[in-house]
This record gives structure tokens, C-alpha cells and sequence, in this order.
């Protein structure tokens, strides 16, 4: 497996006609990520994997300098997973000048959920993925549907802007408690941890209910947000919505239940198709 540092490098290694199949990641390495690896694997003649943690998609408040950097260990990993090559670019290499344009989603999709609580993030991730993807140059891209709205935001950003790539989903990966495995769940203390996997508790339940034919979306989303509240979690949402563009759900729509909520000082994601 070789490191690259640079897009300089990066063009010298590629041969023509090699299709890549990429993975974007901030590091701090787990399952989830992995999994994704062999997705791509399945996908590309030369698996890259990007670590680079986007200074831009944090706001000043939220954890960029805390954020996990444990690089030796994920190369380590991604060797033993069947990555060819991991990108890992310094701040200067990807930002050498102030980023001036920056890449904005439209707020039908990217102001809501996720864009709501963190105006900026979206801006942050689509900006840095469009370099990636510019310095990169892969035929496929490998996302979680753990950030169901970043996969969204995403897709949206390639057919808009008719990048000739295409987008591959991966499934959740969760632990034994049904937590889905996050480099923020590092943040847990051990109670914290074994409390997590009442997020997902919380949408298994909204999903069982919508399925055994309630469609008052409203009450469903208030009674999970009690659910968490009472259980000592802090929501910032608890939302179902329809899959294909996170709009407003009707009766008979594939649906999608989305919820961000805080345990103590870390704030978790997770979402259910139903
Ligand atoms: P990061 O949080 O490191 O996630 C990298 C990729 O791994 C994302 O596509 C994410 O959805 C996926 N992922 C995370 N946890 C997962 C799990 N439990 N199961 C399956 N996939 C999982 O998302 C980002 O980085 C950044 O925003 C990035 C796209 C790299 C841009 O900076």
C-alpha cells in the first residue's frame, strides 16, 4: 500500500485507463469505514482511501482540534482491508490559499437537518469533496448511509454539476448494541456508551410504528424526541422524511427517519430506511 501526500503524486502514480474507486474519510478508522474500503474494492481497478480532516466543514465551536487523529493506526488497518493507496494530504495541500469559492447545496436540501444545526457543514463537505474528487479524479466514490443527508447532498452535487463519477451507498455498520459504529463514539464515557444505542432504540421504534400503519408523522417525531429527552438525551431532531430528497413524507413513499441528538458533550447521527 503506498501513503501519498500530494496531488502532485498523485498524478505521477495513476496509470491510464485505471479507473479508482475512492473513499473519503476524516480517519480515526472503524468497521463502517472499512466496509466501505471493500466496497470500492469490488468497484475500482486501485482502491484509494482519503484521511484528511476538513477544517472547513467544522464550526468554530465543534471539535476540529479535538476531532481523533490516529493515522499509523488506520494505514495499518486499510492495508489489511485490500486499500492500495491512501491520500492523506496536509492542510496546506488541499486549502494552500484562503478557499474563496466554496461549493453551496440548495437550501431545500442542505438548510434542513444536519444544514439547520450546523449552517456551515455542508458548504464545508461539498467544497472538499469536489477538490478531492478534482485531485483524485475517481471513477467511483464510496459513501455511508450513516450521513444519509451528506450521501444525498452529495449524489445531488455529481448530477448538478455532472461530474462523470458515480456514487456508491454502503449500509449502516453497528455494534453489538445496535449503536452505529462513529469516530465520535470514542467521546463516550462507559455509561455514556452502553446508554448509546437508545438513538437507534428510539428509530426502531418510530419504524415499527409506521409500519404497523401510523402515518401522524408529527406525534411519531415528538413521542421518539420524549423518548430520548427522558432518557437523559439532549435531540436537536428526530424527523421522517421521504428518502429520494428529505422533503416533506406522504402515505405510501419510501421513508427515512433521520435523528441528531446529544449524550453529555457528543453529539450523534443516526437514520433508519423504513
Ligand atoms: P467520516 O465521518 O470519516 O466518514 C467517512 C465515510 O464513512 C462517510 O461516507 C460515512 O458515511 C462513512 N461511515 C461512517 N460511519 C459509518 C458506519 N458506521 N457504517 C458505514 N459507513 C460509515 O463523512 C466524512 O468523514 C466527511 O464528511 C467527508 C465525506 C470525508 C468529507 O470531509
Amino acid at each position: 500500500m503506498h501513503i501519498i501526500q500530494t496531488a502532485a503524486e498523485l498524478r505521477a502514480a495513476r496509470k491510464p485507463g485505471q479507473g479508482i474507486a475512492l473513499v473519503p474519510t476524516m480517519g480515526n478508522l472503524h468497521a463502517g469505514h472499512l466496509s466501505l474500503v471493500r466496497i470500492a474494492r469490488e468497484c475500482g481497478d486501485l482502491v484509494m482511501t482519503s484521511i484528511f480532516v476538513n477544517r472547513l466543514q467544522f464550526a468554530p465551536h465543534e471539535d476540529f482540534a479535538q476531532y481523533p487523529r490516529t493515522f499509523e493506526r488506520d494505514c495499518q488497518l486499510l492495508a489489511d482491508s485490500g486499500c492500495d493507496i491512501v491520500f492523506a494530504p496536509n492542510d496546506a495541500e488541499v486549502y494552500p490559499e484562503p478557499q474563496g469559492y466554496t461549493v453551496h447545496a440548495p437550501a431545500g436540501l442542505a438548510g434542513i437537518l444536519e444544514g439547520e444545526v450546523r449552517p456551515a457543514f455542508f458548504t464545508g463537505v461539498c467544497t472538499v469533496v469536489l477538490k478531492l474528487f478534482n485531485m483524485v479524479q475517481p471513477a467511483t466514490a464510496v459513501f455511508g448511509k450513516k450521513d444519509y443527508q451528506q450521501l444525498l447532498v452529495i449524489r445531488g452535487m455529481v448530477r448538478q454539476l455532472a461530474l462523470p463519477i458515480e456514487i456508491v451507498a454502503a449500509e449502516t455498520v453497528r455494534d453489538a448494541s445496535g449503536l452505529a459504529l462513529s469516530s465520535r463514539n470514542g467521546y463516550l464515557s462507559d455509561s455514556q456508551r452502553e446508554q448509546a444505542a437508545q438513538l437507534q432504540t428510539a428509530l426502531n421504534m418510530l419504524a415499527a410504528a409506521v409500519k404497523s400503519g401510523r402515518a401522524d408523522w408529527q406525534m411519531l417525531e415528538g413521542e421518539a424526541r420524549e423518548f430520548l429527552s427522558a432518557a437523559g438525551w439532549q435531540p436537536d431532531y428526530v424527523s421522517i422524511r421521504r428518502r429520494t430528497d428529505l422533503g416533506e413524507p406522504s402515505r405510501g413513499e419510501a421513508l427515512v427517519v433521520l435523528a441528531a441528538a446529544r449524550l453529555g458533550g457528543t453529539r450523534l447521527i443516526d437514520n433508519l430506511e423504513i
